[in-house]
């Protein structure tokens, strides 16, 4: 799908939601705005919440109000923040994060709280869906530190696919590189629920840390610390979907 056609956001709503969409209002306090004579439409005041907007100019208080386009967010997850966007779940690494940009986003690909690396932020559902389906074999590499000495054999057995506690199906071909007796990198093209924990387990390994370093094309830099996150290029976000 060519990029613009996802990134160009409708345009045809209501006045008060384009305020609280855009200009980072609550309805509540996007119709005080309004009330108050703060928001003028093609330089004339609007109080009403209901006037529809498609290409006029809106102003808050003189300043432009433009169509904010979807959020996509790269993140360095450090330890022990959880991907959950409930502001109850423990330390959320949405907390990492502006919080004006928090609405509406959603994580593409779950890491546990023990997990550190590469997370994907966003509010365009077609996006991350693209990502985290199977059946677009996106790619996610993690380094894996393990407590048993990694076998040679078992780059084939990764390959061939393993089979997981409670899962019927044998996990899809994955490559396993050996990097030492302890630690490797392995690419899967699939995010089972403690995927990686879990392919480890099977042959009788367990995971000691786990690092998830790159998604598709995209690779955690040094440019980001843990705990740090930046916002994606357009080049970057169509190279992921
Ligand atoms: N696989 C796991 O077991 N844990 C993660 O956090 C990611 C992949």
């Amino acid at each position: 799908m060519p990029a613009f056609l996802f990134i160009k956001k409708e345009h045809n709503m209501r006045l008060d939601k384009y305020l609280s969409e855009n200009a980072n209002l609550t309805r509540k306090t996007a119709k005080h705005a309004l009330h108050r004579s703060d928001v003028t439409v093609d330089g004339v005041v609007v109080k009403k919440g209901d006037v529809k907007i498609k290409e006029q100019v809106v102003r808050l208080n003189g300043v432009l109000i433009t169509v904010k386009g979807p959020t996509y967010i790269m993140l360095n997850k450090p330890v022990d923040y959880v991907c959950s966007t409930v502001d109850d779940d423990g330390l959320s690494v949405l907390h990492l994060i502006d919080e004006d940009l928090h609405r509406g986003l959603h994580i593409a690909g779950r890491l546990d709280k023990d997990t550190t690396g590469l997370v994907l932020l966003t509010d365009d559902g077609q996006w991350s869906h693209r990502i985290t389906s199977p059946k677009s074999k996106c790619n996610k590499v993690y380094m894996v530190e393990v407590m048993e000495v990694l076998e040679p054999s078992l780059v084939d057995v990764f390959k061939e696919g393993l089979e997981l506690n409670n899962e019927s199906d044998l996990t899809r071909p994955a490559t396993l590189e050996i990097l030492s007796d302890n630690k490797a990198r392995l690419t899967i093209c699939e995010g089972k629920y403690h995927q990686v924990k879990r392919m480890f387990s099977a042959v009788d390994n367990h995971v000691t840390a786990l690092h998830r370093s790159q998604i598709g094309p995209l690779v955690l830099g040094d440019d980001l610390a843990p705990g740090q996150w930046r916002k994606l290029t357009d080049e970057e976000i169509n190279g992921l979907a």
